[in-house]
């Protein structure tokens, strides 16, 4: 989108300047557009050169892209510091990069290798960004740290042993940075969707990705809407604005309840009738 075209009326994040990981692709994408959008400058850190690249062409010059690979603590260090050197400041660090391993084995036929690889990304990387990004923002005591964690977080048998166990543990560090981190009035929050898909369902696009979501919104609670990745986007934009300025230390799901609704019991009754 051009950023003359912008539709944002009420700009919430004007004067701010927020890194995103993950923003070549899928959430991390439209959080970028809707950050940019409410006039935040926005830098892009992933590993998928290409794509990222051609996010920050499009949107103009509040928009760049670095290459980072979020596991690796030079270039997360390397990042920051060159959204700072550039921007002057970083108010809003966004650690949403992950991946989603292919496995949904029994932990039996779980392999040490492919914790580690999604621990490197999905809760490594999030550590790393959120340590960097608090020792710029702790001298001007005031900043916002948002993950992306997962529904997998407040509900169980959603994914792989190894993706539970990183988003749980992207939880619980936001937790403990907040309870740290209060004291600067730095605030942190996760944002938990329900299943979106994106670019981490690889290999599914045009009929086949509308078959999913659609199946995806049969199997979820709330019915008659699909999760799109505009719809987490909107949760960060809210946890990243003044609009949320005493919020912290919150696991928001974007989940249409799925999470605190099993509806087992009531279709067993259902079936007795
Ligand atoms: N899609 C879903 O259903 C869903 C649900 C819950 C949570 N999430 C989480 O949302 C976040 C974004 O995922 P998405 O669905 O938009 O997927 P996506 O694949 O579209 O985007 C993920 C981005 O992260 C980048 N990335 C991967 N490894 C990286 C690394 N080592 N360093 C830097 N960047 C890296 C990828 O290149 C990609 O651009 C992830 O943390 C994912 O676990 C997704």
């Amino acid at each position: 989108m051009n950023p003359s075209s912008s539709t944002a009326t009420y700009k919430r994040l004007e004067g701010k300047v927020a890194i995103i990981t993950g923003g070549a692709s899928g959430i991390g994408a439209s959080t970028v557009q809707l950050f940019h959008e409410h006039g935040a400058k926005v830098v892009i850190g992933d590993i998928q050169d290409n794509l990222g690249q051609a996010i920050a062409d499009k949107l103009g010059e509040n928009v760049a892209y670095i290459h980072c690979d979020v596991s690796n603590e030079d270039e997360v260090c390397k990042l920051i510091d060159t959204t700072v050197a550039k921007h002057g400041q970083l108010d809003i660090m966004y650690n949403n990069a992950g991946i989603i391993d292919g496995s949904f084995g029994r932990i039996m036929e779980s392999t040490k290798s492919n914790l580690e690889r999604v621990l490197g990304v999905n809760l490594v990387g999030p550590f790393l960004g959120a340590k960097h990004a608090a020792r710029v923002m702790v001298p001007r005591r005031k900043g916002c740290i948002l993950f992306t964690a997962s529904v997998a977080t407040a509900i169980a048998g959603l994914s792989s042993h190894a993706y539970a166990a990183s988003k749980g543990g992207v939880l619980c560090l936001a937790r403990n940075l907040a309870a740290e981190l209060g004291q600067y009035g730095i605030r942190v929050n996760c944002v938990s969707p329900y299943a979106v898909v994106t670019g981490t369902m690889a290999g599914v696009s045009g009929a086949e990705a509308a078959r999913a979501e659609l199946a995806l919104s049969e199997v979820g609670n709330l019915k008659g809407q699909i999760l799109k990745a505009e719809a987490v986007a909107k949760a960060a934009l809210y946890l990243a604005s003044d609009d949320a300025n005493y919020v912290s230390g919150l696991n928001l799901l974007v989940d249409g309840g799925y999470s605190v609704v099993n509806p087992s019991l009531m279709n067993f009754w259902t079936t007795l009738n």
